[in-house]
């Protein structure tokens, strides 16, 4: 068997990985305190003077974190009391006896050392008295969903139009229009916040005109694929693993009114983030305020989905999932060891739709693949059922491609790995 590829990190000198850590992540922590400097009053207002205690010890901590990361300190235990403590600190050895150094911000995997940014972030929060729901990224969040209100009107006007057609046994193209919805849902994920150290990102373009202008920036299309299992597998639930807030995940809500309208799924789990993840993941008052926002929204379309997705919730046909597994640094090939739970859970389903890249990262383990390994081997054994990645490329691995393909595509594009313009579909089958 061949050797599995080295783990992406710093100690690569100019590697993307290396810029991540030293630039882009320092910009995302000032952005933290500076956002937190301008809540001050309104957490005045509302929390009072304990509120504005816990603001300091959050900006306090952030600052400290900055210059540890800076100057490429050891990595230090969590001191929190949140349920996953003990893992990350157990981790913590683990990595310092395998690599037989503390890791360190700069010679440790970037996988690590970027989850564990998020997880200090969250130790601050854990600190506070009365912020324990404080979400230092919410402003960004909310503001990315504003911003792309047109399009997502769009959206939802047209699959409303398609729900009234299919409810009256109009004959339609399934499988055309479940794979425009999965190709929506695959271009949202071009509008992420951690990429553009959150820089404005939202989308503002029309996103059904845009399925057929990108196609060709999809460089591995298993689509009919994915359609042949989806029908060949019969009546069954599909789990979507979420990845980002705003417009992104208004395209995972659609996709999810069509899979069941259509009856290709009868029933939808969303897996959302326990805590605020990579600046725009999906947590569950994200989710909330999406909904929310709808029902601001006063239309037609808003009206009839925000009925009809609340039914959705209280029946069970959506269900929102959380669990600790997706905010750790675990690549999902040592899901079934570490947090079997959750691989038995997702094993009930007929098809997993992992969105973005952090969730494609944690798919290949953030290894330094050749680009043309099977993206089943990549995997390394995980599949718990049928699955497939819909992502748009920020970061610089990919597997499954075909000889040549890389040349053609840094013909066209010098950092077409890391712009966030060429994309992916890859399946695989349960394993
Ligand atoms: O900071 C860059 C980066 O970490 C990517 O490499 C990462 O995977 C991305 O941010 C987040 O992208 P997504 O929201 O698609 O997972
Ligand atoms: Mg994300």
């Amino acid at each position: 068997m061949e050797s599995v590829p080295q783990a992406l990190s710093a100690r690569k000198k100019n590697s993307f990985a290396y810029k991540t850590i030293k630039e882009r992540l320092p910009v995302i922590l000032a952005k933290v305190a500076d956002s937190v400097f301008r809540a001050k009053t309104v957490i005045k207002e509302n929390h009072g003077e304990q509120g504005q205690e816990d603001l300091k010890t959050i900006a306090g901590c952030v600052s400290k974190m900055r210059n540890e990361l800076m100057t490429s300190k050891p990595l230090i235990p969590l001191e929190d009391n949140r349920s996953d403590t003990k893992v990350w600190n157990d981790y913590l050895e683990e990595v310092a006896e395998r690599e037989e150094e503390p890791p360190s911000w700069f010679t440790s995997s970037w996988l690590y050392v970027e989850t564990y940014m998020y997880r200090r972030i969250q130790e601050a929060v854990e600190k506070c008295a009365v912020l324990k729901q404080y979400d230092v990224f919410q402003e960004q969040k909310e503001k990315a969903l504003s911003d792309s209100h047109e399009a997502v009107m769009i959206l939802l006007k047209y699959l409303l139009t398609l729900v009234q057609e299919i409810e009256e046994g109009k004959k339609i193209d399934t499988q055309l229009l479940f794979k425009e919805f999965m190709q929506v849902c695959l271009w949202g994920n071009k509008c992420d916040l951690s990429i553009s150290a959150g820089l404005e990102n939202s989308q503002k373009s029309c996103p059904l005109d845009q399925v057929n202008t990108l196609r060709p920036y999809i460089l591995i299309d298993d689509l009919d694929t994915v359609w042949n299992k989806i029908v060949s597998s019969g009546p069954g639930r599909v789990d979507i693993i979420l990845d980002n807030a705003g417009f992104e995940v208004a395209t995972d809500l659609c996709l999810a009114e069509f899979l069941l309208t259509s009856k290709l799924a009868t029933s939808v789990n969303f897996h959302a983030k326990a805590f605020s993840w990579f600046v725009s993941d999906v947590t569950p008052v994200d989710f909330e305020n999406t909904l929310q926002r709808l029902m601001m929204c006063n239309s037609m379309a808003t009206d009839f989905f925000l009925k009809r997705w609340k039914g959705r919730l209280e029946d069970g046909t959506w269900k929102l999932q959380v669990h600790d597994f997706w905010t750790t640094p675990f690549p999902y090939c040592e899901m079934k060891s570490r947090s079997p739970d959750l691989y038995e859970e997702l094993s009930k389903s007929k098809l997993l739709i992992f969105k973005g890249d952090l969730n494609y990262r944690k798919l290949l383990s953030d290894l330094d693949w050749p680009t043309t390994t099977p993206f089943e081997t990549s995997l390394q054994g995980f599949g718990p059922s049928p699955l497939v990645s819909l992502r748009a490329l920020k970061a610089d691995l990919v597997t499954g491609l075909q000889e040549g393909q890389v040349e053609k595509v840094a013909a066209q594009d010098a950092n077409w790995m890391v712009d966030g313009s060429w994309a992916v579909i890859s399946f695989a089958d349960k394993q």
